[in-house]
């Protein structure tokens, strides 16, 4: 077992999953202004220092994805952000692209930026006590999209980043996101998101990375968010490990899913079948943003010193993620 699946596997292992608070200044500004919360630096460090403190952390989370401008901060109590995720058993990660700009020759379309300085920017993170990284690259569906341009450039910058994180004794997470937003079919999205994701691993090979240390971070397979086809979890689940078992090598130790949009229960019941229904040998659990954070910080921003308020409902959705992840969940559970 190599060094990096070690660290893969302690993150991913026994039902527990990530936390994703790496939103980027401006989006936490989105997050936090949509609760009428004022977005001062101060703020963004409450909201989550209420998050990694809480008691769910120790059972449920195995990493929390941070942000440059936390992983840099220090708590109330004088404690550095990654010591206190350490303190409770999870490993700091970060999220090491500088984001989707247009793609020059496809401008209607995205490609992630990031890799400038990169290796300079791993070594710095790695001494702050980060373990793993994130780098997330867009896709939307439409009749012309994906194209060929964009499936193949971001799958070559997300090998690239993953051969300086690997270098740099980290593990990277692969993100490719294919969108929600669309009327498309879920018959789309699986074609589309199989076409992203085999690229992506080409690409990681041809980049001589360590599979086993490599956590997949991928979408489910859903209809697009404004189609009038949906379809039933059961689906999502089974199409969803169609696709991953056809498009992802055996070597790679785990997938760990965003929520994309998805409601807090969606996310949690799709995450649940999937694992009730699992045939691989992949672990298969949650790197939630939205699904894990929305209710807590809709509790907060109404009494932002209720720090327990916050904590309980975290811990609540934490858990029942971390039910999902072993295939344990059920509906009557939300409501205890
Ligand atoms: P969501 O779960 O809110 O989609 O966020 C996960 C994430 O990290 C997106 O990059």
């Amino acid at each position: 077992m190599t060094e990096l699946n070690k660290i893969a596997l302690k993150i991913l292992s026994n039902g527990k999953g990530i936390l994703a608070a790496d939103e980027s200044t401006a989006t936490m500004t989105k997050r936090l202004e949509n609760v009428n919360v004022s977005s001062s630096s101060e703020n963004r460090l409450l909201f989550r220092e209420i998050l990694f403190s809480s008691e769910s952390m120790r059972d449920c989370i195995g990493g929390v994805i941070l942000y440059d401008e936390t992983i840099k901060q220090i708590t109330s109590s004088k404690q550095k952000i990654p010591e206190l995720i350490s303190s409770t058993g999870a490993l700091p990660g970060i999220k090491v692209d500088t984001g989707a700009k247009v793609l020059a020759g496809s401008p209607e379309e995205k490609i992630t930026e990031g890799l400038d300085g990169l290796r300079e920017r791993l070594t710095e993170y790695y001494q702050l006590g980060a373990r793993f990284t994130k780098w997330r690259g867009v896709y939307s569906i439409s009749n012309s999209y994906p194209s060929k341009l964009s499936i193949n450039s971001n799958a070559h910058a997300l090998a690239r980043y993953s051969a300086l994180v690997q270098e740099c004794k980290m593990v990277p997470i692969v993100e490719p996101e294919v969108l929600m937003e669309g009327n498309h079919s879920a018959e789309d999205c699986f074609s589309k998101t199989s076409e992203v994701i085999r690229k992506c691993f080409e690409e990681l090979i041809l980049h001589n990375i360590d599979l086993s240390g490599v956590i997949l971070k991928p979408n489910m397979i859903l209809p697009g968010a404004s189609s009038d086809k949906k379809i039933s979890s059961e689906e999502v689940a089974k199409l969803t490990l169609k696709c991953l078992k056809e498009n992802v090598p055996t070597d790679v130790p785990g997938v760990a899913f965003l929520s994309g949009g998805q409601s807090e229960q969606e996310a949690t019941e799709n995450l649940d079948l999937i694992n009730k229904h699992n045939d691989t040998n992949f672990i298969m659990t949650y790197s939630y943003g939205r699904a894990l954070q929305q209710s807590a910080l809709k509790s907060w921003s109404k009494d932002i010193k209720d720090v327990k308020g916050a904590q309980k409902i975290f811990n609540h959705r934490a858990k029942m993620c971390t039910l999902a992840a072993q295939g344990k969940w059920s509906a009557e559970l939300e409501a205890k």
